[in-house]
Formats: structure tokens, sequence, C-alpha cells
């Protein structure tokens, strides 16, 4: 049963391998909704990706920052070795952007707040924008995405335009205010330098990171270069959401050839619990949607497993089921099976001939 979808599409095969085998790629974004599976799947992906390509960094955007529950390791904004690996490397950047830290600013992070919030978005384009010039000026071969599940995944690959309205709100600010600009932006921040200067100071910067966002946006469209692979379970409301992603990834003419659907009962493994049996049906049923509607995509099912996957050698582990199809564990050897079902029949037994026991004491008191 759990081997009609392996063999039913011979032309898409089951598994990542694809993302492992097309070395050109140097973006890999990883998303879904929350709770799925997508830090589960990044850092496996990121694992497998260590053993064939030469440099690996995964990057965390989600304020839950989970990378360091899943690998058992703390990590900071800074890319740091995971311990047991020889070239994977991981990030956690926080998604609330501190402007203060903003390169080249000094005394900016009160202005740039207070204009940050006319221009909705511009800060956090700015903290984006500073990660991707620092991740690319580092030279890893490839960097996986563990995106945050909430709002538009792809609210990043807007950023350029953000930047164009921020910097289009400094030029109007700078003409209408002309020479008064000093004097505004004395009331804006007490440790300010020159009004004009700091206004052409701003300006030169969000050029700038528009400059270096313009550039991984045009690098993500490009399909030798960056895929995304959508996360998903076998439910009904993440078949939903998996298919307004996808659609939402063409729109923005991002590559996707992968969909991962995580926490697969397989029925091998249902043993006779009903509740077991129940859930399987009810996934089968959004499996075979899955099937019926990205017959171009490699599906992958991953296990749902009894305990989290979490330290690096359950993520190793894992991870092994992204390059060679799970398959459920035989069932117990036929002389464990019956034992108990010998068991069970001496049980039965028992109980009849108590039962034929006390039948008889009451035909016999019937018959006195
Ligand atoms: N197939 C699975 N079997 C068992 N536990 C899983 C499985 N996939 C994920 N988990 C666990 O579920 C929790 C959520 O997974 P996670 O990857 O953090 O989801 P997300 O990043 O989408 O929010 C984690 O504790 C993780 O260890
Ligand atoms: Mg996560």
């Amino acid at each position: 049963m759990s081997d009609t979808y392996a063999d039913a599409d011979a032309a898409l095969d089951p598994t990542l391998q694809n993302v492992l085998d097309q070395t050109s790629l140097k973006w890999i974004f990883v998303g879904g909704k929350g709770g799925v599976g997508k830090t589960t799947c990044s850092c496996s992906l990121a694992v497998q990706l260590a053993a064939v390509r030469e440099s690996v960094l995964i990057i965390s955007t989600d304020p839950a920052h989970n990378l360091s529950d899943a690998f058992r390791q703390k990590f900071s904004k800074k890319p740091s070795l995971v311990s047991g690996f020889t070239n994977l490397y991981a990030m956690e950047v926080d998604p609330t952007p501190d402007l203060s830290e903003v390169e080249g600013l000094e005394g900016g992070g009160g202005f740039l707040a207070d204009i940050s919030t006319s221009i909705p978005g511009i800060d956090e384009a700015m903290s984006f924008a500073e990660v991707m010039k620092q991740v690319q000026s580092m030279d890893y071969s490839c960097i996986v995405f563990d995106t945050a599940p909430t709002g538009h995944t792809l609210r990043l690959l807007q950023f350029p335009t953000t930047l164009e309205k921020g910097l289009n709100k400094l030029m109007s600010l700078k003409e209408s205010f002309g020479g008064m600009v000093s004097q505004v932006s004395r009331m804006l921040g007490p440790s300010m330098p020159g009004g004009e200067d700091m206004v052409d100071q701003l300006m030169g910067k969000v050029d700038q990171l528009k400059g270096v966002v313009e550039e991984v946006n045009a690098q993500f469209r490009n399909d030798e270069l960056t895929t995304f692979v959508c996360v998903c379970i076998p439910e009904f409301l993440s078949l939903y959401e998996t298919e307004r992603l996808i659609q939402e990834l063409a729109k923005f003419e991002i590559d996707s050839r992968n969909i991962v659907i995580n926490q697969v009962i397989f029925p091998e493994e249902a043993g006779t619990s009903r509740l077991l049996q129940a859930r399987i049906r009810m996934q089968q049923k959004y499996l075979d949607q899955f099937y019926d509607l990205y017959e171009d995509f490699h599906i992958v099912r991953l296990p749902l497993l009894e305990e989290e996957v979490r330290g690096p050698d359950a993520i190793r582990a894992f991870s092994e089921n992204l390059i060679h199809p799970y398959k459920p564990a035989p069932p117990p050897p036929p002389s464990a099976g019956s034992n108990s079902l010998l068991e069970e029949l001496q049980r039965k037994v028992q109980e009849q001939a108590a039962r034929i026991a006390e039948l008889e004491a009451q035909l016999a008191a019937a018959r006195r």
C-alpha cells in the first residue's frame, strides 16, 4: 500500500536528491506554515547538503529561534559551526531589526525609527539587506533559509519596492523642508549630526541597500541559483496553504519543484490502534490530492516519529529520509506473533471453560 506512490510516477523520484545534484544552487528556501516541520526539514536538508557541497550555511529568520532547539546548540546572529560538522554553519537572524546597528549610520537609529513608521516595512527591508550583504561577502557554497511562518513568506521580494518608496519619501522630506531640515532633525533626535547631511547620508545608505536587495532578488528569480522547498502535512489546511504558497511562488517567478509531506503515518505502523487507522485514512485522502495536484513535483513523504527530532544525531538520522524514501520497519517476526496468538487462544479457552462450568452448575441446580 505504501509503495503505490513510489511506483506511481517513475518520472519524478520521491526524494530531494535533485536538490543535492544541482550544484549550481546557491539559495534554498524551506517554507510552509508553523509547526509542520520547516526547521526539522531545513536542518535535515542542510545536513545532507553539507555532505556534498563545500560549505553550507543555514539561516533562520524565525523569532522562535528553533535552529538552536533542533541542533541543541546555541546560535547567534553570526554564523557558527554546527558541532559534529566541519562545513555546516548556522545563524539566527533577529527579525525585529535593531536599526541603531545598521552599518554606517551614526546616531541614525532614532531618525530612521521615526521615518520607518511612515514607510511600512522599511526597517525590515533594511535589516534583511544588511544580512544579505553580510552573507554575500562570506562565500558559502549554498545557503538554506528556514523561513518564518508568519505573514507573507515572500514579502522580502518586495523589499526593493519598499526601499524605493523610502528613498522617495526621504527625497520629498528633503525638498519640502529645505533648510529647515536641520531644525526638524534636531527635534527628532538629540544626538544627531547636521540635518541635511543626515538625510543625504541616509539616502545614500538606503540606495546602497536597495542595490543589494535588487541583486539578490534577481538571483532568487534564477532557477539555476534558487529553489523553494515547500513543507506541509497531509491535512486539509496544509494542502490549501501549500497551493497558495505555490501560486505565490509562481507569481514571483521563484522555482519550486519539491514538496515535503511531513508527519505521515504509515499503515504498517498503525498496529491495531483504531485512532491511528482513522488518521491514516484521513491522511490518505489528502495524500491522494497532493499526488493529483502536483504531478510535476518531487513529493517526499516523511514519517511521523514517536519522538521529537532533536539533536544532531536525530537530525542526521531523519535527514536520510529525504534521500532514501522511508520504509516502515518490517512487522515483528512470526514467532513472536504466534506466541501472543497462542496466549490469547489459551486465555479464551480458559474463559469459555469457566463459563461452561458455571452453566453446568446452573443446569444441575435447576434439575434438582
Ligand atoms: N516527522 C516528525 N515526527 C516527530 N516529530 C516531528 C516530526 N517533524 C517535526 N517534529 C517535531 O515537531 C516540532 C515542530 O517541528 P519544527 O520543525 O520545529 O516545525 P516548524 O519549524 O515548521 O515550526 C519539533 O519539536 C520537531 O522535533
Ligand atoms: Mg521553525
